[in-house]
């Protein structure tokens, strides 16, 4: 019944455009999870803001996420789609979990050490309750389910400890939600440096392949991927000692649906100069018709408004019930 089906949630942090990377680990799977689940999707604006922004640049990435999460398959009508900072519940719930989060746990985060170690100029009080804003999103629609980049494990474990330690108070609050991490294409790596995670901050010049990119663009970059530095020459997956090779397998596999075995039949005995063409090619079509849905979107702003104001309004009415549970809890007196 369609009342009792089981809530997803998950954002994306509109700081770059979209690579192949967050394709494949994470939008890729959303599309189909709409049968199931009562899903959730917001551009997370309200977490951008942790690192400096120009302005017009995010207003326009926000936009422009939206349009491609659509044209990557995410149907307006089967979900909710909607931009956090348009849901003042994230905020304002974010504050009361920063009361139930701790300095020692908040310091623990890798992402926070990562982050701060980068912009070490910059390291503000909002990156380091970062999680705090991510766990009210999430506990905010009692979703069942997480589904999350390797990355952002951690975060949901937090988001877990604050819901045991809120519901520990004041009886059953929030629903207690479990990560997924989705196994294949969960973690694309970076095409020239397979040691880290192809990330929207990347530079242009490194290796990493966005949603928007020109076919031309796309097959440069595949052809300049890193394999490994071994004499082997043979495509076979072997993370520990070929991570660009296995890299480049994982990202093929996810685009063909093909599995390791076969992909290693596949080239056998052709060595990495038929293989990373192959995989350039597999990208560009795979991609293709995302490419040009966006852009026919982005030309239409008035249906994103129109799904964005829509989605807000539907995940305000989710997120308002929650939130006023926990105020009444915490002891805020009603309006
Ligand atoms: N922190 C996530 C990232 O950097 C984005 C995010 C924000 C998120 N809030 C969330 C993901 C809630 C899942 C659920 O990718």
């Amino acid at each position: 019944m369609e009342n009792q089906k089981k809530v997803m949630l998950s954002g994306i942090k509109p700081t770059g455009d979209l690579t192949l990377g967050s394709y494949l680990g994470a939008i890729k799977n959303w599309a189909e999870r709409a049968e199931q689940y009562d899903c959730y999707y917001f551009m997370a604006d309200l977490h951008a803001i942790t690192v400096r922004n120009d302005p017009a640049t995010l207003r326009r990435r926000t936009l422009e996420q939206l349009a491609q999460y659509i044209a990557c398959g995410l149907n307006p009508e089967k979900n909710t789609l909607f931009i956090q900072s348009h849901v003042h519940q994230h905020a304002e719930l974010g504050w009361v979990l920063n009361c139930y989060a701790m300095f020692g746990e908040l310091s623990r985060m890798t992402q926070f050490k990562d982050k701060s170690a980068k912009n070490a100029d910059n390291i503000n009080g909002g990156l380091f309750t970062y999680p705090c804003l991510m766990a009210a999103d999430i506990l905010l629609y009692q979703p069942d389910v997480v589904p999350v980049g390797d990355d952002q494990k951690q975060h949901v474990e937090l988001a877990r400890n604050i819901v045991q330690r809120f519901n520990g108070v004041y009886g059953d609050v929030f629903k207690m939600p479990e990560p997924y991490v989705p196994k294949v294409g969960a973690r694309i790596m970076n095409l020239v440096d397979p040691k880290s995670k192809m990330s929207k901050s990347d530079d242009l010049d490194t290796g990493r392949v966005l949603v928007m990119d020109d076919p031309a663009v796309i097959m440069k970059q595949f052809k300049r991927a890193i394999t490994d530095s071994d004499t082997e020459k043979c495509v076979r997956y072997d993370p520990e000692n070929k991570p660009g090779v296995a890299n480049l397998m994982q990202i093929y596999a996810s685009v063909t649906g093909k599995s390791f075995e076969e992909i290693e039949k596949e080239f056998d005995g052709l060595g990495y100069g038929a293989f990373k063409p192959a995989v350039g090619e597999a990208v560009v079509e795979c991609l293709r018709p995302i490419r040009e849905e966006t852009r026919r979107l982005l030309d239409d702003k008035g249906y994103l408004e129109g799904v964005y104001r829509a989605g807000a309004e539907k995940a305000s009415y989710v997120a308002n019930k929650t939130l006023r549970k926990v105020y009444k809890k915490v002891g805020f007196l009603s309006q």
